[in-house]
């Protein structure tokens, strides 16, 4: 299937055509990024301006650069959240009216299964890696997967608070780095020592925290306070040991969840990292040595599926029986990240 993907959930207009999971024809990503800086975040009103306007150029040229015809196309599948809404609605009124005029399925896939299934995208080797255990970590959501097949996942964890993503970003901020902060505290640290700050991890015990994160609980809201103090109390820190120690806290912490899920479910054949935070290399050396330590292999994503992509969000579509919208809005999926069932 020719499948046109579409994504617009936050800051990024995206559009690819997918003709199989080890077949992305064309990938396009206009980043706003520029635009929100001056504001340190994503400004929601502008963001969705700022997709109406970019939105006919991208399409054309995800098409353009596929060798795909536009009468070629299957299905246009489309983020229909969780995301900024009036960024979504861009996407959704976008891709309603493209499949209403080519007369083909209009497809809304949850954004997070997206990233989830980005595990599969230019991967040949599939059989020998599922079931796997996934460490999906963006902006907006830190969560340990099980993933067991398309469709079949079992949530092993998630943070009990912010994301790791949010808490880089938010320490970028308090760090006056720009947004996104990730990348930022990423270059800064490698000009820092590491071990010059202790900060907490955020694995908390708690069996409260465990009822309301799973059974690998994660949490990031106390280290990002802890910055904060941290940075009042001794302003004179060298900000690049300051990014350096933060950053290795919070990658020891989601390497700390990933092996306690792999204590939880034993018998996965690969770990594995998707979502924006996925791009970090302390984070892809630390869950090295973790697979290599339990014998298995480590399955990273190609970089430009790491972060916001629409080849991810068509790849659900060739992967899984998604039901077609019915009206521009259609039923919304559930976005309540929680039990087997991701979408
Ligand atoms: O998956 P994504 O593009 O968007 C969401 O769905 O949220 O992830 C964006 C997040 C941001 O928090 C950004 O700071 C983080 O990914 N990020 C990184 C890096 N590149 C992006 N975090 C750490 N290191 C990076 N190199
Ligand atoms: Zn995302």
């Amino acid at each position: 299937m020719n499948i046109l993907g579409i994504e617009t959930s936050c800051d990024e207009t995206a559009a690819a055509v997918v003709c199989s999971p080890c077949d992305v024809r064309s990938n396009i990503i206009a980043t706003q990024i520029a635009s929100h800086i001056p504001y340190g975040g994503v400004v929601p009103e502008l963001a969705a301006r700022e997709h109406v306007t970019a939105l006919p150029a991208v399409l054309e040229a995800a098409v353009r650069e596929s060798g795909v015809e536009w009468n070629e196309l299957d299905a246009i599948a489309v983020t229909r959240g969780p995301g900024l809404s009036s960024s979504l609605l861009s996407g959704l009124s976008a891709a309603w009216g493209l499949s209403r005029r080519l007369d083909i399925p209009c497809l809304p896939i949850h954004h997070l299964e997206g990233h989830l299934l980005s595990f599969f995208l230019e991967r040949e080797d599939v059989g020998d890696v599922l079931p796997s255990l996934v460490l999906l970590v963006t902006g907006g959501h830190s969560a340990l997967i099980r993933l067991i097949a398309p469709g079949d996942y079992e949530l092993l964890g998630r943070s009990i608070d912010d994301a790791a993503g949010e808490a880089l970003d938010k320490g970028a901020r308090l760090l006056d780095l720009p947004y996104p902060g990730g990348p930022e505290i990423e270059q800064l640290a490698k000009q820092g020592n590491p071990d010059a700050i202790e900060f907490p991890l955020g694995l908390p015990k708690s069996e409260e925290a465990k009822k309301r994160g799973g059974r690998v609980p994660l949490s990031f809201s106390g280290l990002k306070t802890s910055l904060r103090y941290k940075l009042q109390g001794s302003p004179e820190m060298a900000h690049a040991d300051v990014a350096a120690s933060f950053q290795k806290a919070v990658m020891k912490t989601l390497t700390g969840a990933v092996s306690e899920g792999l204590t939880k479910c034993p018998e996965v054949k690969s770990i594995a990292c998707v979502g924006g935070v996925a791009k970090n290399q302390e984070l892809r050396s630390r869950l090295e040595k973790t697979a290599h330590d339990a014998g298995i292999p480590l399955c990273t994503v190609p970089m430009a599926y790491c972060t916001d992509n629409a080849a991810m969000i068509a790849n659900v579509a060739q992967l899984c029986s998604v039901p077609a919208m019915e009206s521009p809005l259609g039923a919304a999926p559930n976005l309540e990240l929680s039990g087997m069932k991701l979408r």
